[in-house]
């Protein structure tokens, strides 16, 4: 039996939401689970990639053995049925940019997990899925959307359960994923931020993030300029993203634009803007970039509002 399961990318934090918001958007990952039937053979994956941009040396973030994200997501399932994976042949085929703050890493234990459970004939519901998936990522803001697509606020509670709430995102406003040409690791960016934080920073972004959930549910772009600030990771990460700081400096006098934030944990930046004068927002990122060298894939795109798919299921 094979199964196959498309996975959207995915965009968290978005400003103030640190490990808590996330956003799914239509690009995609598929990965296929293949039952081998040559006893032996283990577990083999595989990733291909038509993009000239996933290197051998982005492919090495995911590793492609026992230790990868996708067999222990998969082993979780099968050890929570009483059972271990044997002879599966699992093929990741790569759109998402890698170690670019756009969940390829979700994507991978999403996909593996749902053709998994698939295989298995469906022990697994929604919850169930989201928990073992949280638990091998370790925060639940890429996780979530790429399992129910939308704009989504999650949260891990003490006994590893998802709460999650989607919102709906106003069809007024742009999302432009602004891509550059080097990678980061998210284990590095997350090594740069500190383990307590101010009280003041604290309760800033605890305003931001009221002020965020209620300017998307009124569409009040006043409101969402100010909610899209962060005193909790984006200053510590701004130096691992070269060009970060000046684009959002080119960008603060643009009237349409309501925040530029970092995708995850970067170096991809999310500009959340109205739908006017988008070409001028390319231009200030790319030309910002530039001048630093660095090239960039700049894409303008509508939030995926649905979650992993299986797309096919061959017996
Ligand atoms: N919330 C996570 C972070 C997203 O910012 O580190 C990346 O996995």
């Amino acid at each position: 039996m094979k199964i196959s399961v498309k996975v959207p990318a995915t965009a968290a934090n978005i400003g103030p939401g640190f490990d808590c918001l996330g956003l799914a958007l239509p690009i995609y990952n598929t990965i296929t689970i293949e039952e081998t039937v040559l006893p032996g053979t283990g577990v083999q994956i595989n990733v291909i990639s038509e993009d000239a941009a996933v290197d051998e040396l982005s492919i090495e973030h995911l590793a492609l053995d026992e230790n990868s994200l996708v067999y222990k997501a998969v082993e979780l399932l099968y050890n929570s049925i009483g059972q271990s994976p044997s002879e599966l042949k699992i093929t990741i085929h790569s759109n998402i940019p890698i170690a670019s703050g756009l969940g390829s890493s979700a994507s991978v234990i999403v996909g593996g997990l749902l053709a998994a459970n698939e295989l298995l004939g469906k022990p697994a519901d929604e919850a169930a899925l989201l928990s073992i998936a949280t638990e091998v990522e370790g925060h639940p803001d890429n996780i979530t959307p790429a399992i129910v697509g939308g704009l989504v606020i999650s949260s891990q509670e003490d006994d590893c359960t998802i709460v999650y709430r989607k919102l709906n995102w106003p069809e007024e406003w742009s999302i432009t994923v602004c891509i550059p040409d080097y990678e980061l690791s998210t284990d590095i960016s997350r090594s740069v931020l500190p383990k307590e934080v101010p009280m003041k920073d604290a309760v800033f972004n605890a305003k931001r993030m009221a002020m965020f959930v209620d300017a998307i549910n009124t569409k009040d772009a006043e409101l969402m300029k100010l909610a899209l600030q962060d005193r909790l990771h984006q200053p510590y990460r701004m130096k691992l993203v070269p060009g970060l700081e000046k684009i959002m400096e080119n960008l603060r006098h643009e009237e349409n634009v309501l925040g530029c934030v970092l995708s995850g944990a970067g170096p991809s930046i999310l500009i959340i803007s109205q739908k006017n004068n988008l070409d001028k927002i390319h231009s200030i990122v790319k030309d910002t970039w530039a001048d630093l060298n660095v090239k960039a894939v700049i894409k303008t795109l509508q939030i995926e509002q649905n979650g992993a798919q299986v797309v096919n299921n061959e017996d």
